[in-house]
């Protein structure tokens, strides 16, 4: 039965630990929401961060979670059934879960490739085009796509660069654009054809080339701010805890545009401001 409840809804991705967790706390603590959703796979770290959450924010503030696989695209269809049966829109989404194999993974590159866009780019989109609709319910409603300093356009030769930045860049030439990057890794001819050399990398610039794309096509809709930042380089499980930045403060840069007056839209945040890509 749906049913649309009255407070705002926050749902941030991969929050059972690491930034996510962070930024979870803080758009808890903002005053703005009064349901922060957990989305995670591991049910069990899950509940736990729950628990944790639900002890430090006021009891108007009701968190709790939802079983999500990112990469996974029957798992972004449930989740966005459950979404809309228990809340009936999204005010905010923050699409924070990302995977990144270590560099001491043994893994070939080119093994590597697939896995990282499925789950980093193509899971970040299908689950977002899968939400967008009910994002459109909302209240001052927004994305929030954690991307990364690693996504910088500068990886890229100038040709690349010139149709990732294109304004005219559509959300299918964007993901054509990234299984070329997947062929050409397949063939070893990445950096031949002027990529570079970064899986995590080109996942990433994928994400910001994407928030601009929506942010293209929401601009004329008028509503949705959708935004992506770069935590900066973080202590979390990903870094094997070697960042330089605790995950409390990377989480900043995403929880300011998602709270903010007068967002932006279609802008890169890093360093707790609007960056330049
Ligand atoms: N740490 C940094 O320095 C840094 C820098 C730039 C960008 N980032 C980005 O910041 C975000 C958070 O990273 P973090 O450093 O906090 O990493 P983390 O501690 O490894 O946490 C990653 C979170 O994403 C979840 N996740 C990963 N793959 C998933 C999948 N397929 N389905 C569902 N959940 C998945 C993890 O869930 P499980 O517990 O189930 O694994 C975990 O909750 C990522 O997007 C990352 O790329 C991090």
């Amino acid at each position: 039965m749906m049913s649309t409840v009255s407070g705002r809804v926050a749902v941030v991705t991969g929050s059972n630990k690491g930034i996510g967790y962070f930024i979870a706390l803080q758009l808890g603590l903002s005053n703005l929401f009064e349901h922060v959703l957990l989305a995670c796979r591991d049910e069990s770290r899950a509940a736990d961060a729950v628990a944790s959450l639900q002890a430090q924010l006021p009891n108007k503030v009701k968190v709790s979670s939802a079983s999500l696989t990112l990469g996974n695209t029957e798992s972004h269809r449930a989740f966005a059934k459950q979404m809309e049966e228990s809340f009936g829109k999204v005010d905010v989404l923050v699409n924070n879960a990302g995977f990144a194999f270590k560099g001491s993974d043994s893994t070939p590159f080119k093994e590597q490739c697939t896995p990282t866009l499925d789950i980093n780019f193509r899971g970040t989109v299908d689950l977002t085009n899968r939400l967008l609709p009910l994002i459109e319910k909302g209240t001052d409603p927004r994305v929030v796509n954690v991307a990364s300093m690693a996504g910088r356009l500068a990886q890229l030769s100038p040709e690349l660069q010139s149709k990732f930045s294109s304004n005219d860049l559509t959300m299918a030439e964007l993901e054509s654009l990234v299984d070329q990057f997947e062929t050409a890794v397949h063939d070893g001819t990445q950096k031949d054809k002027g990529w570079g050399s970064s899986n995590y990398g080109i996942s990433k610039l994928a994400v910001i080339a994407a928030t601009k794309v929506w942010a293209r096509e929401y601009a004329n809709k008028g509503t949705v701010s959708i935004n992506c930042c770069c935590p900066g380089y973080c202590k979390t499980d990903m870094t094997s805890a070697k960042g330089v930045r605790d995950p409390a403060d990377g989480a900043k840069n995403a929880v300011i545009p998602a709270t903010m007056e007068n967002p932006p839209t279609g802008q890169f945040f890093e360093n707790f401001k609007v960056g330049q890509w």
